[in-house]
Formats: C-alpha cells, sequence, structure tokens
C-alpha cells in the first residue's frame, strides 16, 4: 500500500505567491508512484493554488453544516466542489486554541464522510498524560476515537477515516517537543489499528532526518508533518523516504 505523506501547513505561509512557490518546490520533482501527497494549505489557498501534479489536496477544518447561517464558516461541499479529497479534524490546535469537543468533530466528521470527503482524525495524548505510562495514553486516545466516531458503523470508519496519531507533546512548535520513538509510536498504533482497521500515521516533529525511521514500521501508514511541510527541500527528503521503503 502507498505511505501516506501529509502537509499541514497551518496558517502558513501569509501570501498566495508564497504558497504557489512552496507548492512548486514540492512538486518539482514527480512524486514516486509509492507514495500519496496529499497538501493541506490553508483555506483561502485552496481554489487558486496550481501545480498539483499528483499531490492532492486536504483542508485544515471544516463546519459539521452543509450551507446556511453560519457566518465564517467552511462547508464540507464546498470542499469538495473545489477539489478537495481530505479534510483534517480535531487538530490539537484545534482543541486547545478553538475549544474543539470530541461532540463537535463527530459531527463534522459525519459531515464531512456525507459530502464524499475522508477525514483524517488527529488524536494524541497531552505530557501529563504521557508521564503517567502506555496504559494511560491508550485509555485517552482510545476515548478520543470512540467518541469521535460513536454514529458510523466499522466499515464507514474503516474506509473514510484515517487516523492520525499526534502525540501533543511531540508537536514541534510545542513547549520542549521531541518526536516520539518510532517503536513507541508504531506500538500505539499497532493499537490504534485493533478500534479502527483503517489507515493510521503518525504525526509530531517528523523531518527529513527522522522520516525513514518512522516511515520503515511496517505498522505506520505514514506522517503528518506540520514545520518541515514549510520547506521544500526538507518535505521532498520525506517523500524520498517514504519512496525508499
Ligand atoms: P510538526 O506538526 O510536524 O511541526 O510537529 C505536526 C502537526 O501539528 O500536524
Amino acid at each position: 500500500m502507498q505511505k501516506l505523506v501529509i502537509a499541514n501547513w497551518k496558517m502558513n505561509p501569509v501570501s498566495l505567491p508564497e504558497a504557489n512557490r512552496l507548492l512548486a518546490g514540492i512538486t518539482s520533482r514527480p512524486i514516486p508512484e509509492k507514495v500519496k501527497v496529499i497538501v493541506c494549505p490553508p483555506t483561502p489557498y485552496i481554489s487558486a493554488l496550481k501545480i498539483l501534479r499528483r499531490a492532492e489536496l486536504g483542508a485544515q477544518d471544516s463546519s459539521w453544516e452543509k450551507s446556511g447561517p453560519f457566518t465564517g464558516a467552511t462547508s464540507p461541499v464546498m470542499l469538495k466542489n473545489l477539489g478537495v479529497n481530505y479534510v483534517i479534524l480535531g487538530h490539537s490546535e484545534r482543541r486547545i486554541h478553538f475549544k474543539e469537543t470530541d461532540q463537535m468533530i463527530e459531527r463534522k466528521i459525519r459531515a464531512v464522510i456525507e459530502s464524499g470527503l475522508k477525514a483524517i482524525l488527529c488524536v494524541g495524548e497531552t505530557a501529563a498524560i504521557h508521564k503517567r505510562g502506555q496504559l494511560a495514553a491508550e485509555y485517552y486516545v482510545k476515548n478520543q476515537i470512540v467518541q469521535a466516531t460513536s454514529s458510523l458503523k466499522k466499515k464507514e470508519i474503516e474506509e473514510n477515516i484515517i487516523v492520525a496519531y499526534e502525540p501533543i507533546w511531540a508537536i514541534s512548535t510545542n513547549l520542549n517537543a521531541k518526536p516520539d520513538d518510532p517503536q513507541d509510536a508504531a506500538r500505539m498504533i499497532s493499537f490504534i489499528k485493533k478500534i479502527t482497521k483503517g489507515q493510521v500515521i503518525y504525526g509530531g516533529s517528523v523531518n527529513g532526518k527522522n522520516a525513514h525511521d518512522f516511515l520503515k514500521q511496517i505498522v505506520i501508514d505514514g506522517v503528518l508533518v506540520g514545520n518541515a511541510s514549510l520547506k521544500a527541500a526538507e518535505f521532498k527528503k520525506i517523500i524520498t523516504a517514504a519512496s525508499e521503503i
């Protein structure tokens, strides 16, 4: 199966020409068949980005409603109509800064799937839970997944949801962040696969140097990349690492 390499640009870069330059850099070499690259730019750039080549488009969030009086929101149907195939949901930054709850994420997932998109559901424990050990982290992550998918059938989950295991303490912009140990990440991902059966990827301080160590774990289906996706050369190293597995 193709390894997934997903770019989460977050709220960067701040101009469309820069965004197009970054994408042109990322796609300057053909993307190997063995790899699926999904680029998730800020929403305003989605319809304006050029030079996608074999990269697919993802969004970083969407509404639980499809249209109507929801000022400031973006509908999953709109995203679908713009050529988006994937939506990141439940990212820890949205949970923390925008107070998104498991219930809100569950509604969003349902709307996204009903609109014909796939959800990239982010889950992961805090540093405090991590310190309590593997069982505590598993309990926390399982609860996040169960809550976010409570209204879906097993098959719907398997076919439409990619789970991204992103321990919050490993996300590069967080205090004292460091990447997870690839074997520990693989262990958690094996645990998640018992719950969802679908694809499961790792995110948190992945870069050109460490990507191979994560991707060579058979159970890890890909990586979700924040900071390193903003540097074309670095991101291309991750794509290359994924193609060499
Ligand atoms: P990072 O971000 O790669 O900068 O750690 C990952 C993410 O937040 O999705």
